[in-house]
């Protein structure tokens, strides 16, 4: 079974595209919406948080993982992968390669959470892989937006943060943008208006189709866990799931 897991609701961007590729496969879903955001948190923080995810998934039988946040895998991820004898799989090489592969003049940019940005995790992977420029921007209002359901495409409150971040990366010329932190294509009508012509790469996505090589063939349902009340995802992820009913199960992380 594959484990998928995130601060929030940002990971079923990976989930939605795991199901669309293998729609039999089962997997295990866990948001941590108690600690959520992650993009704010130190690298100690980080790492604990993203141990603990990993062990709750791999304690309910996940074979292979999949970190459906750009934080933790930017961030921490390849420190964790020597703890753990089953595949961790992030979301950076995934859409750093899909961005390549897209972008025609070579400016690239990346938009994610304050410490994907800082990280530079993103950047140096693009630089390496031969992309001419660079430019990222971090926005962190996205994932409250998102986590709060401020979701539709004409929802005036998200157009106007989207249009002040975005700026930056419109007056660059880049005809490619990551979407790094995976709450983000949750609101991609929003970031594609205000760029009109710029392929939007969703890194949960582009992760999903790697992590898909590890199906076990388990058939089964999603299962959906929570670290607080699950009320809030299930409604977001309704939306955001084009109905599907969700009943996620709210855990106590800290004992993992
Ligand atoms: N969705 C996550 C990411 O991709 C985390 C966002 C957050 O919790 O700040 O970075």
């Amino acid at each position: 079974m594959i484990g998928i897991f995130d601060s929030g609701l940002g990971g079923l961007t990976a989930a939605r595209e795991l199901h669309t590729l293998l729609p039999n496969e089962k997997f295990i879903y866990f948001g941590d919406t108690g600690r959520v955001p992650y993009g704010t948190r130190s690298h100690e923080l980080l790492l604990k948080y993203a141990r603990q995810d990993i062990n709750f998934l791999v304690a309910n039988g996940a074979h292979a993982i999949l970190a459906a946040c750009g934080t933790v895998s930017s961030v921490v991820l390849d420190e964790l992968k020597g703890e753990f004898d089953i595949p961790l799989i992030g979301v950076v090489d995934a859409s750093v390669k899909a961005a390549l592969a897209a972008t025609k003049n070579g400016i690239v940019g990346v938009i994610g959470t304050g410490a994907t940005v800082s990280s530079g995790a993103f950047e140096r992977k693009l630089k390496e892989g031969g992309a001419k420029e660079v430019v990222s921007v971090a926005c962190p209002l996205f994932v409250p937006l998102v986590e709060n359901g401020y979701i539709a495409r004409d929802n005036e409150v998200t157009k106007l943060v989207a249009r002040d971040y975005l700026e930056k990366i419109k007056s660059t010329g880049a005809d490619t943008l990551i979407l790094g932190c995976t709450h983000f294509p949750i609101i991609a009508d929003i970031i594609g208006d205000e760029l009109p012509g710029v392929s939007l790469i969703n890194s949960g996505a582009a992760a999903a189709k790697e992590v898909a090589k590890y199906a076990a063939e388990e058939s089964g349902e999603g299962e959906y866990y929570v670290s607080d009340s699950p009320m809030n995802f299930d409604t977001v992820a309704r939306i955001f799931l084009g109905g599907e009913t969700v009943c996620a199960k709210k855990i106590d992380i800290e004992k993992y």
